[in-house]
């Protein structure tokens, strides 16, 4: 289970986006520093998760503010992806809260990270595409 290295690449020229999406690789990596841990563990999972539940509500709203601002074509796909992650991360966070079991921290931990390089490559950096589009386009 690596870690995410933040990559210039997951930059997407929007500062306010940027640092958010720092400080989800920064929560992320944490968690997998509190799982690895030895010692009583899952209250610290537990915090560890609720903080990083809370941090990506906060930034999903935030990028989808921004997205209605600038018009962005495709912001109505991809708010329904951000539901359709809240509701991964709260449903596998239900069952580690049901039976503490340690793998499924880890289940967590690949889908948060799996998650957040996928979904900046695939659907955050388009906003990018389309902003240096109407850039380009005299808008
Ligand atoms: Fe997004
Ligand atoms: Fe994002």
């Amino acid at each position: 289970m690596p870690v995410i290295e933040w990559i210039d690449e997951f930059n997407i020229g929007i500062e306010c986006i940027d640092s958010q999406h720092r400080q989800l690789v920064s929560m992320i990596n944490n968690l997998y520093e509190v799982i690895r841990s030895n010692k009583d563990r899952h209250p610290a999972i537990k915090k560890s998760l609720d903080a990083l539940i809370d941090y990506i509500n906060v930034h999903f709203s935030l990028e989808q503010n921004f997205m209605d601002r600038i018009c962005y074509p495709k912001r109505f796909e991809h708010v329904e992806i951000h539901k359709w992650i809240s509701i991964q991360v709260v449903s596998l966070c239900d069952s580690y809260e049901k039976d503490k079991n340690s793998l499924l921290a880890e289940e967590l931990f690949e889908f948060l990270s799996d998650w957040f390089v996928k979904h900046i490559k695939s659907e955050d950096l388009l906003i990018k595409s389309f902003l240096d589009q109407t850039k380009t386009q005299g808008y």
